[in-house]
């Protein structure tokens, strides 16, 4: 029952330091599980969909210790359970990674058909594809997926039908202790794939290739625990960016990895933005106008998904004319409904979205329909001159850590505050 309210209509001055990267994070976490052993997880970011993943590892009896805010010690020597409870799977999108983690290592494993994001339809054939040809049968029964080996897992190829993360990362934890050589073909590269391969490899996995599009994973007998540092959110710092130039602002942007930035820069710098790059840092200014832009969203190294709806809303402001076309999710289109209440002028036919700029948005009272959605609102009511209201911001908090302090050190006016309920605001 807790909403933001911001007042806008103020640049971004300041810098700000990005928190490790949510979609590694919760891949690495079940990940730990087949280092049988005590991890040492560095730059977890503190936020919702990491909280569900350590409770998960808990439950199955992983001994999960907080070391500090963004440091845990995990130790996955002895788990008691290869079922994760419905009700956590279903809490976040990223408890199908517990399947290959514990398929591999115990050659059974049951998940709910996992939560997170409504973004249209979410399948996991390929998920499915991959552990079965390393072996496994598979079962889905009363919202309840349950896969199992036959025998033991063995090496296989595997040629993805869609270029998929989540399904790349899965068969990447189901592979790591099969027998034999595992190719995985037409494989995601985004920079949390590499991620977890550098993770299992610290854990005395064989993975070779993560960034391509073939990944080969020789099947190691056993593994062990290690210390370990998440790479930096690039969405995350991708929002900040966003921030930074919609409100006309001067941001440094700090703790990232430029390269990984690269497809998000190169809009932005389209836009009318300067952005200066650093080792580990990016800043970036706007004085000028914001110009209008033709994005597609692809596969990494292409244009992210999850920077569209921030980008909308920059887009939504902008001097002309701006096309987006959606080429992952089926249904990313719902924050537009939010924006045409603060005057936005843009029309979507399925996966197109035609922005034609208007001068300014007008507050008005927001939802974030999911967790980037979530992050655009928050970003049209910074450049709204007026306060806006945005609820159902746990959606937000499943993947900004502390959004509410880093935007204040940058000198926006946003406050967390209790929502009263309906009844009692209107007796009120
Ligand atoms: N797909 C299939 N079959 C499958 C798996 C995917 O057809 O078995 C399709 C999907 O329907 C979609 C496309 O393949 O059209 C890509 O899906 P992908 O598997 O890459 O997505 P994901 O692993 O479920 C991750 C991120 C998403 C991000 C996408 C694309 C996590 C936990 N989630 O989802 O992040 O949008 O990759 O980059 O890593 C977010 O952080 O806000 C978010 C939604």
């Amino acid at each position: 029952m807790e909403k933001f309210v911001i007042t806008g209509g103020k640049p971004l001055h300041g810098e700000v330091t990005i928190s490790g990267a949510k979609n590694a994070a919760v891949a690495i976490l079940p990940a730990t599980i087949l280092a049988e052993g005590v991890c040492v997880i560095e730059n977890l970011p503190n936020i919702s969909d990491v909280s569900v993943s350590l409770n998960i590892l808990s439950v199955l009896g992983a001994r999960v210790r907080m070391l500090s805010k963004n440091t845990y010690e995990i130790d996955t020597t002895h788990l008691v359970g290869t079922n994760v409870p419905d009700e956590l799977s279903r809490q976040t999108r990223a408890s199908n990674y517990f399947l290959g983690a514990l398929l591999a290592r115990f050659g059974r494993a049951q998940v709910a058909m996992p939560g997170g994001c409504n973004l249209g339809s979410r399948p996991i054939d390929q998920h499915l594809k991959a552990f079965c040809a390393l072996g496994a049968q598979d079962s889905v029964d009363y919202g309840m997926i349950t896969v199992r080996a036959k025998e033991e897992l063995s090496g296989a190829r595997i040629f993805f039908d869609k270029v998929s993360v989540g399904s790349t990362m899965n068969a990447m934890l189901a592979a790591v202790r099969a027998k034999g050589q595992t190719v995985l073909e037409n494989c995601a590269k985004e920079p949390h794939v590499v991620d977890l391969a550098n993770f299992l490899n610290m854990c005395g996995a064989d993975v070779r290739g993560a960034g391509t599009d073939v990944i080969k994973v020789r099947g190691v007998e056993s593994m062990h625990g290690c210390t370990y540092s998440i790479i930096p959110d690039q969405i995350e710092a991708g929002s900040y960016m966003v921030a930074a130039a919609a409100t006309g602002g001067d941001v440094l942007i700090k703790n990232v990895t430029p390269k990984h930035l690269e497809p998000i820069t190169a809009k932005l710098r389209r836009a009318g933005a300067e952005i200066e790059e650093f080792d580990d840092a990016v800043r970036v200014r706007r004085t000028g106008p914001i110009l209008p832009l033709k994005i597609n969203t692809m596969p990494h190294p292409g244009f992210p998904t999850d920077m569209q709806p921030l980008m909308g809303v920059l887009l939504s402001v902008a001097q002309g004319t701006s096309t987006v076309t959606e080429g992952i999710w089926d249904n990313r289109f719902r924050y537009v409904d939010e924006l045409r209440k603060m005057g936005a002028n843009v029309q979507v036919d399925g996966q197109v979205a035609v922005f034609e700029g208007v001068e300014q948005l007008q507050p008005a009272p927001l939802r974030a329909s999911d967790l980037r959605a979530g992050a655009a609102m928050v970003v049209a009511a910074l450049i709204a001159h007026g306060t806006s209201e945005i609820e159902e911001i746990s959606h937000i908090e499943r993947g900004y850590e502390d959004i509410v302090q880093k935007l204040q050190g940058l000198g926006a006016d946003i406050r967390k505050v209790e929502r009263q309920p309906a009844a009692l605001s209107q007796a009120l």
